[in-house]
């Protein structure tokens, strides 16, 4: 029975040597010297020995446990002072790295970030990016574009004259005309812009901002009109869409169409619910833009500039970028974007 309990002692020695960890410490003990562990049975059990063996074995064994409780003890000390130091090291602050990055300042404006995206379809489908004055001519803003001498849009209730002569304009329709005395057809081309009408309520500002796009060719039809702006409405509003044109008037445009996006909140008008779709108001459409054929009226101004009228056909389109983020965000009221409280334009940065 000594003899094993010098066993039992060197073996536990040499492990207690060997942890590296405070926990692998604890585990020896528990093994060595725990409830059920062979060294502490042998206490237990020296009543049951001979008479003359108590003495010795019962000597030997609380040798051998005191000498593993202390050594345990002094291999916990230095393991704990190792884990101590391995800790404080990891968790050092080093003083002379970088501060943390700078937190992010600000963010695109939803009307920025709208505007880039439908820059980007329509630059993918091939056209290039114009920009034109703000503060425009009669001509260019109405005679150019086929206004009858008597149309309304002239009048001083809806348009910022600058003099006669000169106004801020009304659309950046104006822009068809330049972009055509640039360079010759074929010609394909967008405007993004501010553009400018007396009017104020929920859903109008003064100045607000349109996308023009005009698109001269040989050979053009309505079919690649309806085709060019159903990508446009499958890229923004989702694969799903599809588009109709419904007949309308424009000064500049024969024939002139409306073109609605079928709904993309809502399936037949109705919500799953059977309420209302409030987005299209269970039309099941949603208005997006005017455009149509250029009118063979507004290619005679530009015909020195390469414009023939019985040689090319255009289509033209004109949409406001508020109205597009309106929709697809669900944005109540116009004027939120021009009123720069962060909190709603958090919601888009
Ligand atoms: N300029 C028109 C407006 O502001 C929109 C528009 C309609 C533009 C038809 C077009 C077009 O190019 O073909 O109401």
């Amino acid at each position: 029975m000594i003899q094993r309990i010098a066993e039992l002692r060197d073996e536990a020695r040499a492990a207690i040597v060997a942890a590296t960890t405070t926990g692998e410490l604890e585990e020896l003990r528990v093994r060595y010297l725990g409830r059920k562990a062979e060294l502490p049975n042998v206490l237990r059990g020296i009543a049951q020995l001979p008479p003359e063996q108590r003495g010795p074995t019962g000597k030997a064994a609380n040798q051998a446990r005191q000498a593993l409780e202390a050594q345990i003890a002094q291999r916990g000390e230095q393991l704990a002072g190792d884990e101590l130091e391995d800790r404080l090291r990891d968790d050092a602050v080093d003083v002379t790295l970088p501060g943390s990055p700078a937190q992010q300042v600000g963010g695109l404006h939803l009307l920025t970030s709208t505007r880039r995206e439908i820059e980007d379809v329509f630059l993918g489908l091939g056209f290039k990016i114009a920009e034109g004055p703000e503060v425009e001519t009669v001509y260019y803003n109405f005679d150019a574009l086929n206004h009858a001498p008597t149309h309304p849009a002239r009048g001083l209730m809806d348009t910022f004259y600058v003099s006669d002569e000169v106004l801020l304009r009304t659309h950046t329709s104006p822009m068809q005309i330049r972009a055509m005395q640039a360079e010759p057809p074929p010609l394909y081309v967008i405007v993004p812009g501010r553009v400018y009408r007396r009017d104020s309520d929920a859903t109008h500002t003064p100045q607000f901002h349109q996308i023009e796009g005009l698109a001269v060719d040989e050979d053009i039809t309505l079919s690649d009109l309806k085709g060019t702006l159903l990508a446009f409405a499958r890229a923004i509003f989702g694969p799903d869409r599809e588009v109709r044109l419904r007949p309308h008037f424009f000064p500049f445009t024969e024939p002139s169409v409306e073109v609605d996006v079928s709904c993309f909140n809502c399936k037949h008008g109705t919500l799953r619910d059977g309420s209302r779709c409030p987005v299209c108001k269970g039309t099941q459409w949603l208005e997006i833009l005017g455009s149509g054929m250029v009118d063979p009226n507004v290619f005679a101004h530009v015909a020195e500039h390469g414009y023939d009228p019985e040689r090319v056909q255009g289509f033209a389109f004109g949409l406001g970028i508020e109205r597009i983020a309106m929709l697809k965000h669900a944005v109540p009221d116009l004027r939120l974007f021009y009123d720069n409280d962060v909190r709603f334009l958090e919601q888009f940065a």
